[in-house]
């Protein structure tokens, strides 16, 4: 083997878990021009009757997105629900404390709601336990859920919606750990508020599942002791725990960047470590699963945030320009979601328009693909099915804050069209790494059916409104074969690749 040869092995009975289509999730918030401008921008030339964005709804569903969180984030800590239904003449415009903004209240819950229909996405809905409580917990799902007979349901039928929304999944708050956050409490507060809210939803409808906050990142001080003690006290009421994590490369290094990574699997680990530890102490049958609601890399714009006009509407806030290498971190998080599969059942990229987000708009202007969308889609498109354990052997590097990093990442998934797909990244800047994948214990032959690589030898390179395809994948033949059980690959320097090998 030479210093850069990578074996990989994969056997057909090593399963790690099966992908829920809910990984391949999003996020939306009531923030900068993710909504307003984004999805929702009345008169525009590509806006329907009811002011969504053709163009936009169009990449929705190219980039294969299947459910999507709102309406925030910090935003939902300070929201009245009520405020964004019912004739929007009468809505109020309200300063909002999060971001600072005015929030005009035009677009509320059930235009969300219209909207998923139109990308045919589930709904994720996450509920005020800032400023909020009990009362407004069961309110929200009575007025989404229940079919009719009573104020609330009624109110919705007259509003235009005759059937329920059936939302099934609900976020009890948003990072209730955090300073920042409007109505910030202890773990043991929020726990027993969790609790209660938990136990009114689903009494309201018994068919929902709940999402409880975990830590805002595995950097918060109260890490992960603020899990142990929420879920000391909430285990029993809620199915999935949260997850946030945002990556950068501030510091302008490269292989650190793409080292950080490791972060988020640790992460996992750390909260399925104490998901399980509060099982055993509890002796409880019930396995919680995690729900990672927030991830992206995230960066680029807090320099230029810091001078945005205050009590603006719908402000160009967070509008990271992503670059190649961000798209590798991307590719890289995507890999590790992939290779937790058996307990990260919910993923949500943080965001989808705009904010932090694969896709931009300008208003009144075109819609575009940064360099971020390509990895999600792909990873999206051919990941779902079972995941194999991919056993690696490779070269490692040290870094200024990691050591010991495999320069390839690797995940493997057996998917519903029975093709093994192979999502590899070679993280050296200067090496083109050969790559031998031995496959054992698969019933038939695999011939390559596509091989789909993304590179650049620009780290920094990226889309614009101008040059909107300058970074963008491309298939390629001749690049890997098989013989008997062993494929041969050879992967580019720095780069992002997608095997598709077919019976
Ligand atoms: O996604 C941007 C913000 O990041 C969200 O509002 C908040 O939940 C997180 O801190």
């Amino acid at each position: 083997m030479s210093d850069t040869q990578v074996k990989l092995y994969l056997d057909r009975e090593f399963v790690i878990g099966k992908t829920e289509p809910r990984l391949f999730g999003f996020f939306v918030e009531h923030l900068g021009r993710c909504v307003y401008g984004g999805l929702y921008e009345p008169g525009h030339k590509f806006a329907d009757e009811l002011g969504f964005r053709k163009d936009v709804i169009e990449l929705v569903k190219e980039l294969g997105v299947t459910i999507i969180r709102y309406p925030g984030g910090n935003f939902v800590s300070g929201y009245r629900w009520e405020d964004g239904v019912g004739p929007v003449e009468k809505r109020p415009k309200q300063l909002e404390l999060a971001w600072g903004s005015i929030e005009t209240n035009h677009f509320g819950l059930n235009e969300f709601i219209q909207w998923t229909r139109r990308t045919v996405v589930e709904p994720l809905i996450t509920i005020n336990l800032g400023t909020r409580g009990i009362d407004s917990a069961r309110s929200i799902v009575e007025y989404c859920n229940h079919p009719s007979g009573t104020y609330l349901s009624d109110l919705r039928i007259e509003h235009g919606y005759k059937e329920p929304h059936n939302i099934k999944v609900w976020c009890l708050g948003n990072e209730m750990d955090g300073p920042w956050q409007i109505g910030h409490k202890s773990a043991e507060d929020y726990g027993k508020l969790a609790v209660e809210s938990a136990k009114v939803m689903k009494w309201v409808d018994p068919s929902i599942e709940l999402v409880v906050c975990g830590s805002s990142n595995p950097y918060m001080p109260t890490f992960p002791q603020w899990e142990a003690t929420v879920l000391d006290i909430a285990y029993d009421y809620v199915d999935y725990i949260s997850l946030h994590i945002y990556l950068g490369n501030r510091e302008d290094d490269t292989m650190n960047f793409l080292a950080k990574v490791t972060d988020m699997d640790r992460y996992i680990n750390t909260v399925v470590a104490t998901c399980d530890y509060v099982k055993a102490k509890k002796r409880s049958k019930k396995t919680l699963y995690l729900s990672f609601d927030e991830w992206n890399v995230w960066f680029h714009s807090r320099e230029k945030d810091k001078v945005i006009e205050p009590w603006s509407i719908a402000p160009p806030l967070l509008e990271d320009v992503y670059n190649f290498e961000d798209a590798m971190v991307v590719g890289g998080m995507l890999i590790t979601l992939l290779n937790h599969s058996d307990r990260v059942k919910i993923a949500c990229l943080a965001q989808l328009v705009n904010v932090i987000a694969p896709i931009m708009t300008e208003n009144n202007g075109p819609a575009w693909r940064q360099t971020i969308y390509y990895p999600f889609m792909y990873t999206a498109r051919y990941g779902k099915g079972e995941v194999l354990k991919p056993i690696i052997q490779c070269p490692v590097f040290n870094t200024k804050e990691f050591s010991d990093i495999p320069l390839v990442d690797a995940s493997a998934v057996l998917n519903e069209d029975g093709e093994l797909v192979l999502f590899l990244i070679n993280k050296s800047m200067e090496l083109s790494i050969p790559l031998e994948c031995v496959l054992r214990g698969f019933d038939k032959d695999f011939y390559v059916k596509k091989y789909i690589v993304y590179s650049s030898n620009d780290p920094k390179a990226g889309n614009t409104k101008d040059n909107p395809f300058n970074i963008v994948p491309r298939e390629v033949e001749n690049y890997c074969s098989i013989t008997g059980n062993t494929l041969t690959i050879k992967l580019e320097p720095f780069s992002w690749n997608a095997v598709i090998l077919a019976k």
